[in-house]
């Protein structure tokens, strides 16, 4: 991201109400404020009300967080395929968040950055066992509650399966077999790591 803004600007509103064909009345109606208000947004002589971020952010169809932060996605994810998956965690809370293209996430009011997966990186290497139906996905590694594996996912092309993982379980798991695809895994302390399978 080029820029980033901690409130929404002129800038992003008047781009966004064009893009959308409104004109400054059609959008103060939708969210019950004047005209002159949204002109008045849009030169730079006042902000909204953050109570009104919420529906300025419907009516201009975007979430709160690409109005905050100014970085618009455009719907580029139709045709999308799950191996161009996309994985977010919050760094706060733990969650995790998975998407078939990139877009705005955001968690415990962070925006978040998507997850670039890396090839397995020392002591984070799976051992891939084929047992009957399944693959066998292992690795030695420390499940700690400050250091751990929180997640593993298999994704073909069209099936994402994400399997949590807990402090003091074994970093192991079992996945049906769906066909190629790549195996993730997520550690809190060394991020993402992926392998094709
Ligand atoms: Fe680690």
């Amino acid at each position: 991201m080029d820029r980033m803004n901690s409130y929404v600007t002129a800038d992003t509103i008047r781009r966004r109400r064009e893009e959308i064909g409104y004109t400054q009345k059609q959008l103060a109606d939708q969210i019950m404020v004047s005209d002159k208000a949204v002109s008045k947004w849009e030169t730079g002589r006042g902000l909204p009300d953050i109570s009104l971020i919420e529906p300025l952010a419907q009516a201009l169809r975007v979430s709160v967080a690409e109005l905050l932060c100014g970085q618009l996605m455009e719907n580029r994810n139709r045709a999308a395929n799950m191996r161009r998956s996309c994985f977010y965690v919050c760094p706060v809370c733990g969650n995790i968040i998975h998407a078939v293209g990139k877009g705005s996430f955001s968690c415990c009011g962070i925006l978040l950055p998507v997850l670039e997966a890396e090839p397995a990186a020392p002591g984070h290497e799976i051992q891939v066992e084929v047992i009957e139906t399944d693959y066998f996905v292992s690795l030695p590694h420390p499940m700690e509650r400050s250091h751990y594996i929180s997640f593993f996912a298999y994704v073909t092309q069209d099936t994402v399966v994400l399997r949590k993982l807990y402090p003091e379980q074994d970093a192991q798991t079992r996945f049906p077999i769906a066909g190629p695809g790549v195996i993730l895994w997520y550690c809190n302390r060394h991020g993402l790591f992926q392998t094709r399978v």
